[in-house]
């Protein structure tokens, strides 16, 4: 039987992982996390692409492209969470999304409780690091 696609979807200042905040976000690269979830994804009989932009708009199409496909897609949008609609309209559109933080949004700064894309994704898992992909993945292949 054929894998199923999933999108990984990191946005905005997560190609700096590994550079930025490493107290925050940890030490690995996006390279080295992308390499990890497509061998995780092997493991657990997903096809897993990982994707980084900084460009609101190409997240968007990048969005439109699942949507059309039918791709379950997993999303970290960085900053993005915290105020963009035009993002949250793209995933409302998408038949299974999956939001990861690596940290716990709700234990720093006020601004980044406020979440407007979390109401339209199937589930989130924040604060638990890198680990929080592999889960979503899983979560994925047992639901796929
Ligand atoms: C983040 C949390 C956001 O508040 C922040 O802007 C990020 C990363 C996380 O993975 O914990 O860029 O989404």
């Amino acid at each position: 039987m054929a894998s199923v696609k999933v999108l990984v979807l990191n946005g905005v200042n997560l190609g700096r992982l590994g550079k930025r905040q490493p107290e925050v976000y940890g030490s690995t690269t996006h390279v080295d996390l992308a390499e990890h979830l497509v061998g995780t994804g092997e493991g657990l009989g997903l096809d897993v692409e990982v994707r980084q932009t900084d460009h609101e708009g190409e997240m968007v199409q990048w969005l439109h492209e699942a949507a059309e496909n039918g791709w379950p897609v997993v999303i970290n949008p960085g900053a993005w969470s915290h105020y963009s609609l035009a993002i949250a309209d793209a995933v409302l559109q998408v038949p299974t999304v999956i939001e990861v933080h690596i940290s716990n949004v709700h234990a720093r700064e006020e601004f980044r409780r406020t979440l407007v894309i979390s109401p339209y994704v199937k589930g989130s898992i924040m604060g638990l690091g890198l680990g929080g992909y592999d889960l979503a993945l899983a979560h994925l292949a047992a639901t796929s």
